[in-house]
């Protein structure tokens, strides 16, 4: 008799978003992950549009995965506005999206996440990959849930490398800096998936055309990625013709963790700073490495790259 394998119990924290959208493909097909519900927050796009977008991405995946609307707005500051210089105004690179079938259930994200974490104590991943607002409110409800998670592995941040909203912070991070410190300071297990490694993580345009054109979600991943690498294209001098795959490698690495090189050390946010808002600090001191966040910082790119094309169904 086959033994059957035990699936990552994971919930998906998303701002559907291009990058996003991949990831909830690769979630979705991943054998190793049991996707529990996918969380949605304001970022990319405003929230309805973001929770629009999860909805048609989880539709186009046949997926009935549970949705669940969290915060519209960063726990303490105004939100800046949503990010079409990179998504589109439509979030999605202002690709044609059919209409969607059904609607986000009626719990809030952090208190679905507070119910799932306690029914399942030590075993699931919550896989983060926008702002961590919906997160921290769910820790600030109830600060014990730390100890009850098994690992957050989370899209954001710049350790020894360049921001990209400014010169020292990553939009996640940058997006609500104080729930970002919450998460940090919260003692929960965390794996930093930030721009060290994910500026590595390359989709290339000759790649959109080895997407299966069968696929019902092929046509708007590739309008969208299309925008998605033009926007890189005409802001980076060094861009030529591809464009990161921040989100994906957040799944990636909650699906195997072998894939990056990680170090730990002790991570704050910068929450005051005039120039240095949410930047992640990571403390290098002589005797601080070894407890805190296990923060990636090199990737298996090859071994990445051939496991996303199968997940998302490249040739
Ligand atoms: C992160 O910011 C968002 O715009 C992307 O979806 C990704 O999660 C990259 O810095
Ligand atoms: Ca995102």
């Amino acid at each position: 008799m086959a033994l059957s394998k035990t699936l990552r119990p994971v919930i998906l924290d998303v701002d559907t978003g291009i990058d996003d959208a991949w990831a909830l493909v690769y979630a979705a097909h991943s054998p190793n992950l049991e996707l529990l519900g996918v969380t949605t927050v304001f970022g990319n796009a405003d929230l309805e549009t973001t929770t629009r977008n999860t909805l048609c991405m989880l539709d186009l995946l046949g997926a009935n995965t549970p949705v669940y609307q969290g915060a519209d707005r960063p726990l303490l500051r105004e939100w800046a506005g949503p990010v079409p210089r990179y998504h589109g105004d439509n979030g999605l690179g202002n690709a044609t999206l059919p209409p969607v079938s059904r609607q986000a259930e009626s719990q809030h994200a952090a208190q679905f996440i507070r119910e799932q974490v306690r029914s399942r104590a030590g075993q699931i991943t919550l896989v983060t990959v926008a702002r961590l607002t919906n997160l921290a409110r769910a820790l600030l409800y109830e600060p014990g849930l730390a100890a009850l998670i098994d690992r957050v592995v989370m899209m954001g941040g710049a350790a020894f490398c360049a921001g990209n909203v400014t010169a020292v912070a990553e939009a996640n991070i940058w997006g609500d800096p104080e729930a970002a410190d919450i998460v940090f300071r919260s003692g929960v297990p965390i794996t930093m998936v930030g721009l060290d490694v994910t500026m590595q993580a390359r989709l290339r345009r000759e790649d959109l055309n080895r997407l299966d054109p069968a696929l019902p979600y092929a046509k708007v991943l590739q309008d969208a990625s299309e925008y998605y690498i033009r926007a890189y294209e005409q802001d980076s001098p060094g861009i030529h013709g591809w464009c990161p795959l921040h989100d994906p490698l957040a799944v990636a690495v909650a699906d195997d963790p072998s894939l990056v090189g990680t170090e730990t050390f002790p991570v704050r946010v910068e929450t005051q700073g005039q120039r240095t808002d949410g930047m992640t600090i990571v403390d290098r001191r002589d005797g601080c490495a070894g407890t805190g966040a296990e923060v990636a910082l090199t990737l298996d790119i090859e071994r990445f790259l051939s496991v996303f094309r199968a997940r998302v169904g490249m040739h």
